[in-house]
């Protein structure tokens, strides 16, 4: 399986999955690039450490939103991707591309969908939110994309504890340590070996997963 990877920042669950495929634990995947929208996310430079091609589509070099999301789809194609994976990618993916990739692609989001999702929750702001509320168990969602945001039917998720004392930036960790470096390279590797399927809006995983 080709895998491309679209990044943002700092790229820890790129390098999950970067590390995942090198020890076996992910088979049948090979990752054929990674493209960011921001030219100085640290994503960048993980994949160039781990000899994976790069490639850079900001919306500042793109007179506006059709031009931009016309050279991301450029880009994605060029790629010839059987998987597209949205590591930490803050960008919403055009209709056109999430048509052309239906059940292709993946993402992975810092709570427990459906809560903490959607329009405007991305990043520290899921975990701000998550402790406003109060909450006591958060978690991460792997999911397909739709057209919707963070709507499409849920491959894996996985809960995380929260403690008294959390401030955004613990919690953050905590969930990326115990919930997303595990549940998107498991994803990856059940879907690379034809184990998901996707009934409407439920996806079924013909194997017991644990975590
Ligand atoms: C991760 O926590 C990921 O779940 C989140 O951005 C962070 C990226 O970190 N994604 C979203 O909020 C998507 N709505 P990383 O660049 O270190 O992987």
């Amino acid at each position: 399986m080709r895998l491309l990877a679209l990044v943002s920042g700092g790229g820890t669950n790129l390098q999950a999955i970067i590390d995942r495929v090198a020890d076996g634990t992910i088979t049948n995947t090979e990752i054929v690039g990674v493209i960011s929208n921001k030219p100085d996310a640290f994503a960048l430079e993980r994949a160039k450490k781990a000899g994976i091609s790069t490639s850079v589509v900001s919306r500042k070099d793109h007179p506006d939103k059709e031009e931009f999301n016309k050279a991301l789809k450029e880009a994605i194609d060029s790629y010839k991707p059987d998987l597209i994976v949205l590591a930490g990618f803050l960008v919403v993916i055009p209709e056109e591309i999430v048509k052309a990739y239906a059940l292709k692609i993946i993402n992975i989001h810092p709570s427990l969908i459906p809560s903490f999702c959607g329009d405007g929750f991305y990043g520290l702001k899921v975990h701000e939110a998550c402790l406003s509320r109060g909450c006591k168990v958060t978690g991460a969602t792997v999911h397909f994309v739709d057209e919707g945001t963070d709507s499409g039917p849920i491959i894996l998720q996985k809960a995380v504890y929260i403690e008294d004392g959390d401030t955004a930036e613990v919690l953050q960790r905590r969930v990326m340590e115990q919930a997303e470096w595990k549940i998107m390279p498991k994803a990856i590797d059940l879907i690379a070996n034809g184990k998901v399927s996707v009934e409407g809006r439920r996806t079924l995983i013909s194997e017991k997963v644990e975590l």
